[in-house]
């Protein structure tokens, strides 16, 4: 599971033959250590189109950081930058700027059309070559679905193919891009998703756009733990992603109930005691397991307030020779069992106010993948039962997707050597992500200050290059 060619190719010699040979030459990512390791330092470079909406929130989640910043100036397009507060010093973009920037940050809710995309250039083009390693980009824009007139939408629309292929480019220094599209008015929901994408908990997400509507404030929550006082079900939390998971929402705070299959109980129980939580063992494709999980979490709980969907499996064979069982187990344990399960807790109101709803979807359910039309079809259906979800969902309560991509895990170890490393390399950041990854993007949507994301689905996969 191990990536040695990331590893050999760090050396110096490594490098050296990497850069003769025209190899890919991936930069180590730097992953969170600690939990009270602040969001950002170094010296960070806010902007905004003239007539930006989000700069001054942006200014305030980034004052209160450890950061260095600096406000563009020395454009008559960037005006607005100075909002961002008294605590960014002005830099002046006009002569030559000699910092390497930890993040460039840009408000660009304030284009109204497409002339008006030319304050990007000006922002990025004297910036971008001085991002250093692991820096971060992140462009706020208005989604375009709020937009009235036809050359807002399409100024904001633009702002996906121009931060996409921002992530292309900078990717090769283990910087991500990412874009925020914000609802009128939903300036103060911000602020989970800025701290999200700017942290190195987000270093194998970019080239992803994530949509950020208006929602009641989040009570105050101690920063280090967040999820104090949350009860989290995490499915398939034996191995794998799902033991990361449960490791992360219980590092932040919350209890986790650990469910998997009867036959991975021990493996279970190493994970769940480890995080003084409770492990379930249950099939979640038996016709019980709905209604054993709900009376689970009723007798010990009460109720549950993060419900983490993450058990699913392969079964690949090319459509023609795909047995019948193949078909049903991967709809049943990647689909339905989601749905059922959700349908339970609903109707006997265990789910809490302002819970949250994690599916995973897959890289594969995006693009389609050769001998896995099964898991592709399931996949693919769990991004439109969250999108429809998320348009019902009361009280509080959020539900979104993660993709994957290739994730360093058993289930990839088992492919084989070549499809492994082409998998391995096929992003912009040129390696495989780790379980960690997924688990660090799920605690960012249970967070409580995360109200405001619903409906999404972000890929964790360094910008595959494979799917939109
Ligand atoms: P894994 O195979 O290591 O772990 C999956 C877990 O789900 C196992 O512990 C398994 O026992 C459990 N599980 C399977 N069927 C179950 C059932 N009927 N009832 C209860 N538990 C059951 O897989 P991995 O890699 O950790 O994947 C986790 C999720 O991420 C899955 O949904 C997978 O499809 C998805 N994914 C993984 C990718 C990767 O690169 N590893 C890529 C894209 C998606």
């Amino acid at each position: 599971m191990s990536d040695l060619y990331l590893r050999i190719v760090n050396t110096p010699v490594g490098k050296t033959a990497a850069q003769s040979l025209g190899l890919p030459a991936p930069v180590p990512l730097k992953r969170l250590k600690r939990t009270d390791q602040p969001f950002i330092e170094g010296d960070v470079l806010i902007g905004a189109a003239n007539g930006g909406k989000a700069i001054a929130a942006l200014g305030a989640t980034l004052g209160a950081s450890a950061a260095t910043l600096h406000h563009a100036s020395g454009s008559d397009r960037l005006n607005d930058s100075a909002k961002a507060g008294n605590k960014a010093q002005p830099m002046d973009l006009a002569s030559e700027v000699s910092q390497k920037f930890s993040a460039l940050i840009f408000d660009a809710t304030g284009i109204r059309n497409p002339v008006e995309l030319r304050a990007l250039y000006d922002f990025f083009h004297p910036t971008i070559k001085k991002l250093g390693t692991n820096a971060r980009v992140l462009v706020v824009g208005q989604n375009p679905a709020s937009c009235r007139k036809a050359p807002q939408a399409a100024a904001q629309q633009a702002l996906e193919g121009f931060v996409r292929s921002v992530g292309k480019e900078i990717g090769k220094k283990g910087a991500t891009a990412n874009l925020l599209w914000m609802a009128p008015g939903a300036e103060k929901q911000l602020d989970s998703s800025v701290r999200f994408f700017l942290s190195a908990r987000s270093a194998y997400v970019s080239g992803q756009v994530v949509r950020v509507s208006k929602s009641e404030p989040a009570s105050a929550t101690n920063p280090v733990a967040p999820l104090s006082g949350k009860v989290a079900l995490v499915t398939g939390a034996s191995r794998g992603i799902g033991a990361a998971i449960a490791q992360t929402l219980a590092r932040d705070g919350a209890t986790v109930i650990g469910l998997d299959i009867p036959p991975a109980l021990e493996e279970l129980e190493k994970v769940t005691s480890a995080i003084k939580g409770k492990a379930l063992a249950c099939d979640i494709t038996d016709d019980k397991a709905p209604k054993l999980i709900a009376d689970f979490v009723e007798e010990h709980f009460g109720g549950v307030d993060l419900v983490i969907h993450n058990a699913g499996i392969t079964r690949d064979k090319t459509l023609g020779n795909m047995p019948e069982h193949f078909w049903d187990m991967t709809i049943a344990v990647n689909l339905s069992a989601e749905e059922l399960i959700d349908e339970e807790l609903a109707k006997r109101e265990l789910l809490r106010a302002n819970g949250r709803i994690v599916c995973i979807s897959s890289i594969s359910g995006i693009a389609g993948n050769f001998g896995q039309t099964n898991y592709s079809t399931a996949k693919s259906g769990v991004i439109g039962y969250v999108e429809a979800m998320a348009r019902q969902v009361k009280n509080g309560v959020t539900i979104n997707a993660i993709a994957p991509g290739f994730i360093e895990t058993q289930m990839t170890a088992a492919m084989p050597l070549t499809i492994r490393e082409a998998g391995r390399r096929m992003n912009s950041l040129s390696q495989g992500g780790l379980p960690v990854d997924v688990a660090e993007a799920i605690a960012w949507y249970c967070s409580p200050a995360s109200g405001g994301v619903n409906g999404n689905v972000v890929r964790v996969c360094g910008q595959s290059l494979i799917g939109k």
